[in-house]
C-alpha cells in the first residue's frame, strides 16, 4: 500500500519536474541582485534549504541535489538538526511543519505537537499554596510532553517522501556516531548552560567531556546512544522509537525519575494532519494584483497563523507604508495590532480538539477593520484599557525553524522545538537525547504567564492528551497573479517563544510592504508587544531617535538583545533566495 503510494509520490513529482520545470527554474533571465544593498541573500537556481545549522542545512541541500524534493530534504535537515542543534534540534520534542505541494496547489499543516500525558491534571504544577512550581514545571521529567517530532516526520514522508526513509536518517546516524567538531556558538553555548546542564548526569555523560568541562571549538563530540536510537527510527519508522527498545528506555527514565509518560501514551501518539488558515492581505494603496498577497500559516495549537493574519487583517488598513519600517509611527502602529492579538491569544486560544477556538472571527478581514479603526494613530493606548493586566517575564533562545523549496516549487516551513534551550536540560539514558519541557506552554494557572510571560485561560488549561498552545509561525506567503492564481513568494519562520508571531509578521511586512530583499528583510531589527507586560521591546538598531518619539507617544520602551531567528527563502522567477539569520552564527543558507 504505501510503497504504491511512494511510487505514485516518485512518478507525479517525475511528471511535475517535467511540466514545471520551465516555471520554477529560470537559468534564462539573471536573478535579482539590488547592489545598493548591504545585505545579499544566496541565491540558487534550483533548491535551497535554510537552517540554524550549517552542517543539517549542508544534509538538506545534498538530498534536493540527489533528487529527494523539499518534503525528503526537511526531514533529513530535521533528523540532522537532532544531532548538530541539540539545544533546539531534536527527537524528544514536537513542532509544526507547513507543506505547500507546487502540483496541486494545495497546502498542508501538519501538527507534530508534544501532547499532555494520559497522567497530567490541571493542576499539576500547583504547590501547597496554589502557587505555581516553577522547578517543576519545568525542569523535572514532568515537565516533558510526549515527543512528537518522530510520528511527524513519519507522517511527511508517508504522505510526501520521495526517497527512502532510512537515506534521509542515515546522514543524522553518520553526525552522530562518527561525531562532528564543535562549533564557537555550540562550544558557547554549552559553556554558558554547563551549571544547568550538567546537574543532570545523563545529560552530563552525553554533552559534556569526561571531566565535565565543555568541548572547545573544533574538538569532536560524538552521540553514540543517540546514534543507536537514530539506527532503530531508521530500520523501523515510527515504531523504533514509540515502541520497543526506545519506548521502553523513556518508560523506564519516568518510572526511576517521577515522571508521567507510559507505553500507552508513547503507542496512542498520533501526528495530525490540519486545514491550514488562510488570509488575503493587500499592500494599501496597492492598485494592481502583484501587491496582493496571501498568507497560508499553521492553524491552533499553533496561536501563530491565526494573530499572523489577524494583525495583518488590521495593519493592511493603517499607513504602515507611509509611516515607514523602523519609524516611531510605524512602530507604534505594530504595537497597537499586536496589543490586541495577544490579548486575544490570552483568552481565546487553545487546542482546537479540547476548545472551540474562534478561528473565523480571529482571522475575518471585518474584525481586522474594527481593531484598526479603534486605534489613534498617534497615541499608545494601555493594555489595561484593552484586557486585564499581569506580569511577565524573559525569553529562553532555542526552538529552530527551518526552509526548503525543491526545484519542483514544493516547500516546507518547519519550526520545532523542545521549548526552552535544552529542553527540561534532562537526557534519556541509554537513548541520548534530550526531553522537551513543552508542558509549560500551558497555562498552568489561569492569569499566571509561563516564560515567555504569555499568560492564558481555561482554553489552555492542562488535560490529558491535550496539546499546548504554541507561538511557532511556519508560514508560506503566496503572490496572488494575473491569472487569478497565486504563486509561491515566501517561506518563513523563527523561534523565540512569544516574540515568533511578531518576527514573523515583521518579516513578511518588510518583504511586502517595505518592498525589502529576503537578506535585508531577515536582517532588519525587530521590536515586539505582547500586550502584557505593557512594553514594546526593541532590538539595537532602533535607534534612540525613534524611542524617545515612541514614549512620547505614551509607549514603554524596553531595549533588549536579538529576538527571533528567521530562516526564510523568496521565490522570485523560478530562482530561490535564501536568507539565514545573522542573529544566530552557524545559520545558513545552501543552495543548488
Ligand atoms: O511553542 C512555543 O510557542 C514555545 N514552546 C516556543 C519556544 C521557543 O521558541 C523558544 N525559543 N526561542
Amino acid at each position: 500500500m504505501q510503497r504504491i503510494k511512494q511510487f505514485s509520490i516518485i512518478i507525479s513529482i517525475f511528471l511535475l519536474s517535467f511540466a514545471s520545470s520551465a516555471d520554477n527554474t529560470k537559468a534564462d533571465t539573471p536573478p535579482l541582485i539590488r547592489y545598493n544593498s548591504i545585505h545579499h541573500p544566496t541565491i540558487a537556481p534550483n533548491g535551497m534549504v535554510v537552517s540554524q545549522n550549517k552542517l543539517a542545512s549542508q544534509v538538506g541541500a545534498d538530498i534536493l541535489k540527489q533528487g529527494g524534493n523539499a518534503i525528503d530534504a526537511a526531514i533529513a535537515t530535521a533528523f540532522a538538526l537532532a544531532v548538530t542543534l541539540p539545544r533546539a534540534g531534536n527527537i524528544g520534542g514536537g513542532g509544526f511543519m507547513m507543506v505547500h505541494i507546487e502540483e496541486t496547489d494545495q497546502q498542508f499543516a501538519l501538527d507534530y505537537r508534544e501532547l499532555a500525558p494520559e497522567l497530567a491534571t490541571r493542576d499539576m504544577y500547583l504547590d501547597a499554596n496554589g502557587d505555581v512550581d516553577r522547578q517543576k514545571a519545568w525542569f523535572t521529567h514532568q515537565s516533558a510532553g510526549v515527543p512528537g517530532t518522530v510520528a511527524g516526520m513519519y507522517l511527511a514522508w508517508e504522505k510526501w517522501g520521495s526517497l527512502k526513509w532510512k537515506k534521509l536518517i542515515e546522514p543524522a546516524i553518520r553526525l552522530a556516531d562518527k561525531g562532528m567538531s564543535v562549533s564557537y556558538d555550540l562550544g558557547t553555548n554549552l559553556q554558558n548552560r554547563l551549571d544547568r546542564l550538567t546537574k543532570n548526569p545523563i545529560t552530563k555523560q552525553y554533552l559534556y567531556k569526561k571531566d565535565g568541562s565543555a568541548y572547545k571549538a573544533g574538538e569532536i563530540l560524538r552521540q553514540r546512544d543517540l546514534a543507536k536510537t537514530l539506527k532503530l527510527i531508521a530500520r523501523k519508522g515510527a515504531k523504533g522509537f514509540y515502541q520497543g527498545k526506545t519506548a521502553d528506555l523513556i518508560v523506564a527514565d519516568m518510572q526511576a525519575n517521577d515522571g508521567l509518560i507510559t507505553h500507552a501514551d508513547l503507542k496512542n501518539y498520533q501526528a495530525i494532519i490540519r486545514e491550514v488558515v488562510s488570509g488575503e492581505f493587500s499592500v494599501q494603496g496597492a492598485e494592481n494584483t502583484a501587491d496582493n498577497y496571501e498568507i497560508v500559516s499553521m492553524p491552533p495549537p499553533s496561536s501563530g497563523g491565526i494573530h499572523i493574519i489577524q494583525m495583518l487583517n488590521t495593519l493592511e488598513h493603517l499607513p504602515l507604508k507611509e509611516a515607514g519600517r523602523d519609524t516611531a509611527e510605524g512602530i507604534h502602529l505594530l504595537v497597537e495590532a499586536m496589543r490586541v492579538a495577544y490579548a486575544d491569544r490570552s483568552a481565546h486560544l487553545g487546542d482546537p480538539d479540547f476548545y472551540d477556538v474562534p478561528i473565523e472571527f480571529l482571522t475575518s478581514e471585518a474584525y481586522g477593520k474594527q481593531i484598526a479603526s479603534d486605534i489613534d494613530q498617534a497615541q499608545a493606548r494601555k493594555s489595561s484599557d484593552v484586557a486585564p493586566v499581569s506580569i511577565a517575564k524573559k525569553e529562553s533562545p532555542d526552538t529552530t525553524h527551518f526552509s526548503v523549496v525543491d526545484k519542483f516549487g514544493n516547500a516546507v516551513s518547519n519550526t520545532y522545538t523542545l521549548n526552552f534551550s535544552y529542553g527540561s536540560g534532562i537526557m534519556v539514558k541509554g537513548a541520548g537525547f534530550m526531553l522537551n519541557n513543552e508542558m509549560d506552554d500551558f497555562s498552568s494557572k489561569p492569569g499566571v504567564p509561563n516564560a515567555y510571560g504569555l499568560v492564558g485561560s481555561e482554553a489552555n488549561s492542562i488535560a490529558p492528551n491535550k496539546r499546548p498552545l504554541s507561538s511557532m509561525t511556519p508560514t508560506f506567503v503566496f503572490k496572488k497573479n494575473a491569472q487569478g492564481g497565486k504563486d509561491l513568494f515566501m517561506v518563513t519562520g523563527s523561534p523565540g517563544g512569544s516574540r515568533i508571531i511578531t518576527a514573523v509578521l515583521q518579516n513578511i511586512l518588510n518583504a511586502t510592504v517595505h518592498g525589502l530583499n529576503i537578506a535585508e528583510s531577515t536582517h532588519a531589527p525587530r521590536m515586539h508587544h505582547q500586550w502584557v507586560p505593557d512594553q514594546v521591546f526593541v532590538e539595537p538598531g532602533i535607534s534612540d531617535d525613534t524611542v524617545e518619539e515612541l514614549e512620547a507617544m505614551g509607549h514603554k520602551v524596553k531595549k533588549v538583545s536579538t529576538m527571533g531567528s528567521i530562516q526564510a527563502i523568496q521565490v522570485i522567477d523560478g530562482y530561490k533566495y535564501g536568507a539565514a539569520d545573522p542573529r544566530r552564527p552557524d545559520a545558513e543558507a545552501i543552495g543548488h
